[in-house]
């Protein structure tokens, strides 16, 4: 792997209002797909690119990314939360959208000597952590539509606090029933850029009504729940723990993944099954809703205290995080801040 430092260190900013994704540590890794193979890993400054205008992922988007964290404790040891997972994610991305796949332990090793280099950046402040975003994307200067030749593999470093401006304070979700994310054979379970771009109108026209983001129906009935725009979805109705199953066109969100085990190893009831708008709607009705959360990397694990659902908003457990929800967030989070113990082997040791 090739290494080259910048000579000009950026100022950081003020670790307590980080905000997400807003600052970017000095390097990145840069890794190049040419000639039928990838070529040698680099460590550069971080600069931006140039690119060709009739570069294809800048026409058809054929481009993937993931979303993983590091921690730093008070001691200076920094650790990353199951990325294994994250990269063998990627792969699957890679082949939905006809992109090369990733050797995943040069990858992982590749991501530990840049954090390792920009380990300065990474706050130790409760709930903050340095966001890492693999991302890949098409590299082909031509406008025919079909997979690319070249690509761009490269990882940037973001240190960041809450996703949600109002951190940890229930979120404001509405149930979306005009536009859907993906359909059954779409790319729902890729992390590819497009699902995120299709996204944007409905969490536009939502913020304006006053929500956070927005709970996607399936794109052809309208009935099930599916996920939010950042996250998975999770509801607790009467003591039992919910979470739509993993039938295609949703992500298979690793933090989702993470709180099914820790249920479970706690003896918790948690299915993963198919949940309808109208049940949730009923639980509410009978009083058995007791819990809605969302949970991902960038937005940990996620109180809703309000669903809006055709013009009409409930409350969800007095507009409080509940039981299921803190004793996840806290168990999750205890294991990525090295707090708990880590039964489950999802802890990477960075340095
Ligand atoms: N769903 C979507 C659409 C997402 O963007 C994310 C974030 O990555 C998630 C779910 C949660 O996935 P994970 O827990 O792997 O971050
Ligand atoms: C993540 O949680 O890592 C995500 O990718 C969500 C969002 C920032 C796109």
């Amino acid at each position: 792997m090739k290494i080259t430092l910048t000579t000009e260190k950026k100022a950081k900013p003020d670790f307590t209002k980080l905000g997400f994704g807003k600052y970017f540590t000095d390097h990145m890794l840069v890794m190049d797909y040419t000639h039928g193979k990838w070529q040698e890993m680099q460590i550069a400054p971080y600069q931006s690119f140039m690119i060709d205008p009739s570069c294809n992922v800048l026409h058809y988007g054929q481009g993937i990314f993931e979303g993983m964290k590091a921690y730093k404790d008070k001691q200076g040891k920094i650790t990353m939360f199951r990325s294994y997972d994250n990269i063998k994610r990627m792969n699957n991305s890679a082949k939905r959208m006809c992109m090369p796949t990733l050797d995943v332990e040069e990858v992982i090793e590749g991501i530990k000597e840049l954090i390792k280099i920009d380990a300065d950046w990474i706050p130790t402040q409760e709930g903050a952590s340095l966001y890492i975003r693999p991302t890949m994307i098409a590299h082909d200067n031509m406008l025919g539509v079909h997979p690319a030749h070249n690509y761009k593999f490269f990882v940037i470093l973001s240190p960041v606090g809450s996703y949600y401006a109002n951190g940890l304070q229930p979120t404001k979700i509405m149930i979306e029933e005009n536009y859907v994310r993906c359909p059954l054979g779409g790319t729902g379970e890729a992390k590819c850029m497009g699902n995120y771009a299709a996204s944007l109108l409905a969490g536009e026209l939502a913020a304006q009504k006053g929500y956070d983001q927005v709970l996607w129906l399936d794109a052809k009935e309208r009935k099930y729940i599916e996920e939010v725009g950042a996250m998975n979805i999770f509801f607790v109705i009467d003591g039992v723990v919910k979470t739509p199953a993993l039938v295609g066109s949703i992500l298979p969100g690793i933090t989702r993944d993470s709180a099914i085990k820790v249920l479970k190893k706690e003896g918790l009831p948690v299915e993963e099954c198919r949940i309808t708008v109208d049940e949730v709607m009923q639980a509410y009705e009978e009083g058995k809703l007791d819990e809605v959360f969302g949970c991902g990397t960038a937005a940990v694990i996620s109180p809703v205290g309000t669903l809006g659902y055709r013009g009409k908003d409930i409350i969800i457990n007095n507009n409080e995080m509940g039981k299921i929800s803190s004793f996840l967030y806290d168990t999750i989070t205890g294991i990525q801040y090295g707090k708990l113990e880590d039964s489950f082997g999802w802890v990477i040791k960075v340095n």
